[in-house]
């Protein structure tokens, strides 16, 4: 920069001489111009209006002037430099249109050409959910619903389970807003059997396959969502007996002709009296129990595997819901799909389920 020039005539400053202004615009609308793409013009706009471009040192000379003097000068440097800007702006208008352009017929796709057809799979969750429906439809039952977020009073209250149930905790329960809001995401089907006994009258005969959530971390043998399959029967005179034989159904069903469950005694509120499913061992049918020479891994040897839970719908539920328990009885049952499917098809890890790898549903085919 110059120093504070005086008895000043900011012409003969060199740089800001309108010549040498004139000659820096020229050169810059020449490179500008001749910049084929945008980065030549890049490169332009950096040697023309760039830090160390003649056109911005000439502008740092201005601050060196006297007052008087700035003013012509500023105003002369300022128009120099809008009228290269505008030059630049231009310019980038057209290349970039040009770059579209060429990008276009580039990048156009021919759709008659002929792929390789790489096919994906459906999962096998949607499958093993329209089979389940087949077995029941074919049955006379019906398809039920449900909402995922759920009024806590339908999953927890109207089921018996009592406000001080450890599963309603915070460790379980996805509650919507806080704690107090009355709002779960549902952590089973059974609030389905609910809304099935509160808007329909009886005989019903309903399955709800849906999604659940709890709190849990994700794992080889745990999932935050995962599905679940329920049952609820209503009618009149409806017994244990009944419940069992749809169960022995549904396994031979599921897993070959001939598969029993077994009931194990036990407790949940919504039914009573309740119990464990278990499925018989479809490998192995009971063959590797006490035999050190037939070992199954299916059943760890046990010839039995935990399926789900059952029972006799409490008559307080039904009471809740508006039914008779003097007229009607029922029973109900739930599973989850997962696992179901992890058994039935060696699956270790349930991980492989949720994370919709390709290459893990392709291997079970379309299934439709
Ligand atoms: N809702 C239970 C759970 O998620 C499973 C269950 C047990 C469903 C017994 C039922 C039943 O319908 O009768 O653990």
């Amino acid at each position: 920069m110059s120093a504070p020039n005086k008895s000043f005539d900011p012409v003969e400053v060199t740089t800001l001489s309108p010549e040498a202004l004139a000659g820096f615009v020229a050169d810059a609308l020449q490179a500008f111009a001749h910049a084929a793409n945008l980065d030549e013009l890049k490169e332009a706009r950096l040697a023309h209006i760039g830090d160390r471009s003649a056109l911005a040192l000439a502008n740092r000379e201005v601050g060196a002037l006297p007052p008087a003097a700035k003013a012509d000068a500023g105003k002369r440097i300022g128009q120099a430099r809008g009228q290269v800007n505008q030059a630049l702006e231009a310019r980038t208008a057209e290349l970039e249109a040009a770059r579209d352009a060429a990008l276009l017929v580039e990048e156009s796709v021919d759709v008659t050409t002929v792929m390789p057809a790489t096919r994906g799979g459906r999962h096998p969750l949607t499958t093993i959910q329209e089979q389940v429906a087949d077995v029941f439809i074919a049955l006379g039952y019906r398809v039920a619903e449900g909402p995922e977020i759920e009024a806590e009073w339908l999953n927890f209250d109207a089921l018996n389970i009592a406000p001080n149930h450890p599963a309603r905790t915070m460790q379980d329960t996805f509650f919507v807003g806080n704690e107090d809001s009355g709002v779960v995401l549902r952590t089973h089907t059974s609030p389905v059997q609910i809304r099935s006994m509160l808007t329909q009258q009886p005989p019903i005969y309903v399955i709800c396959p849906g999604r659940v959530f709890r709190t849990d971390e994700l794992d080889a043998t745990h999932s935050p969502v995962f599905h679940q399959v329920e049952a609820l029967v209503i009618d009149k005179g409806i017994t244990m007996a009944d419940l069992k034989g749809t169960l022995d159904h549904f396994a031979s069903s599921m897993f070959g002709e001939g598969i029993v469950t077994r009931l194990r005694p036990s407790y949940f509120p919504f039914t009573e009296p309740s119990a464990e499913v278990d499925l018989q061992c479809f490998v192995c049918r009971g063959a590797s129990i006490d035999n050190p020479e037939a070992v199954c891994r299916t059943c760890r040897s046990e010839g039995w595997i935990e399926w789900g839970g059952c029972g006799m719908v409490n008559p307080k539920v039904l009471v809740a819901c508006g039914i008779d328990p003097e007229e009607f009885s029922g029973f109900a049952f739930g599973m989850g799909l997962e696992r179901t499917l992890m058994f039935r098809h060696g699956i270790t890890d349930m991980r492989d389920m949720v994370e919709g790898d390709v290459r893990f549903t392709r291997a079970f085919g379309l299934g439709v």
